[in-house]
């Protein structure tokens, strides 16, 4: 794991937007793993005004999308398939066929999450992007579930349903369930940058680095991953 410590959120932005510009240029039909969540918002910002800037180009980029709500329509506003269009598709060229989101959908959520595991076999990410959440939760991947889970369907905790209430006007507002890549496919990425940033993660932090491995702490296994940076802002880091 290598671990570059920012000053604060913009340096952490700007250090993973430079990690994600190398990675296309170096290959540009590179396959992208996404987050969303208030921490890579800047990163998103920046790669838009680095495309703007002719610095990349997405034309050949592939995307997968690390989790999403069930039971929200796509359109819906907190939707992560509103959020990814809002900071990043819609500003750049990468092509609609070329990305790749978990389904929305209650109905066939299982089967869902059957078809794109397969996907996720097929194309090996290249480039996981991560953000984690306040319980070490990786994706969707809450605390207990297996470190050798694939995309599933999950009943998100109460914990977690707590944090994202930030981004809707009422806690019954927020979704029951997501779905999420597994924390296997996230492992099978070539290379990971996972971000944090702000208090509220220093704790997350110091068990997925000083802690042992395990599945009461997802963000742990990737001291497994021989390609890990985790880039963090002071206060994230602050119980190193
Ligand atoms: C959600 C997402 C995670 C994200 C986490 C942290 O639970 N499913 O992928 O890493 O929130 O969110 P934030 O960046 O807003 O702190």
């Amino acid at each position: 794991m290598e671990i570059i410590i920012c000053k604060n959120h913009e340096e952490v932005s700007e250090k993973a937007k430079e990690l994600v510009v190398k990675q296309l240029q170096r290959k540009p039909m590179s396959t992208l793993g996404f987050p969303t969540g208030s921490t890579p918002i800047l990163l998103y910002k920046k790669l838009v005004d680095a495309y703007k800037k002719h610095l990349i180009t997405f034309k050949n980029v592939r995307s997968f999308n690390l989790d999403e709500y069930v039971g929200i329509e796509p359109t819906h506003p907190q939707s992560y398939h509103q959020f990814m269009d809002d900071h990043l598709f819609s500003h750049i060229d990468i092509e609609k066929k070329n990305v790749y989101l978990p389904k929305n959908d209650p109905t066939h959520a299982h089967e869902n999450a059957r078809l794109y595991n397969d996907l996720l076999k097929k194309y090996q990410i290249d480039l996981q992007i991560l953000g984690i959440g306040t319980n070490g939760h990786i994706g969707f991947n809450e605390p207990g579930t297996p470190l050798g889970q694939e995309t599933f369907v999950v009943d998100l905790n109460e914990g977690t349903r707590q944090d994202n209430l930030k981004f809707f006007n009422h806690i019954d507002e927020v979704p029951y369930q997501a779905m999420t890549m597994g924390i296997k496919n996230i492992m099978n990425s070539r290379k990971i940058i996972l971000m944090a940033s702000g208090e509220s993660k220093s704790e997350a932090i110091y068990q997925m680095i000083k802690g042992p491995v395990t599945e009461q702490l997802p963000a742990s296994v990737l001291q497994l991953h021989p390609q890990v940076i985790v880039i963090l802002d002071e206060a994230a880091a602050s119980k190193l």
